[in-house]
């Protein structure tokens, strides 16, 4: 038995990516670990998406060098390197010339064949092996199917890749062209992953809204509203979510699918970046601010408790204290349950970051503040409006002190509990008796027995 350590950065991709080369693994020996230091084999699975998160990584790294040397040195035992994800892909011949002592660099479309690399590595070499192909064969073809059982919630990858090319984002480069996997593969995996106990999945793509597939019956091409409709079929399947989305994807069978499906939960992450139609236009989003907001009035008259969430970039080239006054009213206008906003980040290789006039630090991160001072306020509100409801928890692990669980509410937020680990799995009615900025807590008294209840919440939202 041989013991595998795998570090995630990034997205929730690079979370399901990083389960997958763990099974990819395991028929070879692997079994996964918490401790680095113990581990035969450690992988980065590495995001590249904003210059912190890439640097990150050699940081990391160095680290790793001197893990390595002791296992070497101190025990006379080999400790395998790799560098898997989006860096890899960026920045392979970066890494093996900063970091001869890595083993493997592969990226997101070739960790299917990690076996045949670590066959390849010679850890006293001080060279790596590189895969960083967009091969011809599809990954998911190759990845094996018994897979090691994920728990009560999990992901399952349905699309990748993206044809969107905003202006500034490494995805299109890093994962590649637009890829959708045929539904009946996703159903099974789906099926699969229920029959080992998963009662929720949330299906991920880059741009999940722009899945489309052939039906197997001559049924026409579906897109995801249909997809999403095929798997609430299926029994033990209690609750259904997906992420991420494009604007421009979001289509009338989508739309309508938050009415009709009971297990699609009340909760979407829709990012729309900005508010300014200019910036929208530098951004090539090909859509304006108000084709937002339809979109979002459209589904509000859908599915009225629908908690929204949201992605910006403040500080793009070119955003004048106008463009950034248009994304706070944006967003007053809007009211989100949540959102995640980052200061623009130029990338190497994407149209924006050699484009317009780049923006200064300072106002940067005095707009960021601004805005998240705004986001904060409307979550804490949010939040605040959940006091007193008994909503449907799925409990999914412990929390992190002694005798307390924590799970999900049907609006994605995490809600504590007193309880034990015999309740993970458990879709539990509980009573919301405080809020906080980023967590719900329910008192222990007045936790009732299991419920398989599922979707809306009662109370006023
Ligand atoms: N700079 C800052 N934020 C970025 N994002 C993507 N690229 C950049 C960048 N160059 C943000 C977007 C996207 C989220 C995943 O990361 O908001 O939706
Ligand atoms: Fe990046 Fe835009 Fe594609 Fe999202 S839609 S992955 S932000 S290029």
């Amino acid at each position: 038995m041989k013991k595998l350590y795998i570090k995630t950065f990034g997205c929730q991709m690079n979370v399901y990516d990083s389960e997958r080369m763990a099974d990819v693994l395991a028929p070879t020996g692997y079994v996964q670990t918490d401790a680095p230091e113990d581990a035969d084999m450690v992988i980065l699975n590495t995001c590249h998406i904003r210059e912190k998160a890439s640097e990150k990584v050699f940081s990391d790294l160095g680290r790793l060098r001197v893990l390595k040397k002791r296992a070497q040195e101190q025990q006379n035992r080999q400790m395998l390197i790799a560098v898997a994800g989006c860096v890899a892909q960026a920045e392979g011949e970066e890494i093996t010339r900063r970091a001869p002592y890595v083993d493997m660099v592969v990226g997101p479309q070739t960790y299917h064949r990690l076996p045949e690399l670590v066959a390849r590595a010679d850890p006293s070499a001080r060279k790596s092996v590189v895969d960083t192909e967009f091969p011809q064969e599809v990954k998911f073809d190759f990845l094996p199917e018994e897979a090691v059982p994920r728990g009560p919630a999990a992901f399952l990858s349905v699309q990748e890749g993206c044809d969107k090319f905003c202006s500034f984002c490494v995805v299109p480069y890093t994962r590649g062209a637009e890829f959708s996997r045929p539904a009946s593969q996703i159903l099974a995996e789906a099926r699969r992953l229920v029959a080992s106990g998963t009662r929720e999945i949330t299906l991920l793509g880059q741009n999940v809204n722009a899945w489309h597939g052939q039906a197997d019956n001559n049924d026409g091409t579906w897109g995801l509203g249909r997809l999403l409709r095929e798997l609430a079929e299926i029994d033990g399947l209690d609750r259904l979510r997906y992420t991420t989305s494009h604007p421009l994807d979001m289509d009338e069978e989508l739309m309508t699918a938050h009415r009709d499906i009971p297990v699609l939960m009340p909760y979407l992450h829709l990012p729309v970046q900005a508010g300014s139609d200019k910036i929208l236009a530098a951004m090539n989003r090909r859509h304006k601010a108000d084709d937002y907001r339809r979109i979002i009035e459209r589904l509000r008259a859908l599915r009225p408790d629908i908690a929204l969430s949201g992605d910006f970039i403040v500080g793009f080239p070119g955003e004048s204290d106008k463009d950034f006054a248009d994304t706070i009213k944006l967003v007053s206008d809007i009211g989100y349950a949540s959102a995640y906003s980052f200061k623009y980040s130029a990338r190497p290789g994407t149209p924006a970051s050699g484009a317009g006039e780049q923006i200064e630090e300072g106002v940067k991160s005095d707009r960021l503040a601004a805005l998240q001072q705004l986001l904060d306020a409307q979550q804490l509100a949010f939040n605040k409006k959940c006091e007193g409801m008994t909503m449907p928890v799925l409990i999914e692990k412990q929390g992190g002190r002694d005798g307390q669980m924590t799970g999900r509410s049907p609006f994605m937020q995490s809600v504590y509990l007193a309880g034990d680990a015999s309740w993970i799995g458990r879709i539990m009615e509980l009573e919301i008796t405080q809020a906080r900025q980023n967590s719900l807590w329910s008192a222990p008294a007045v936790i009732p027995a299991d419920t398989t209840a599922n979707a809306t919440t009662k109370g006023a939202a």
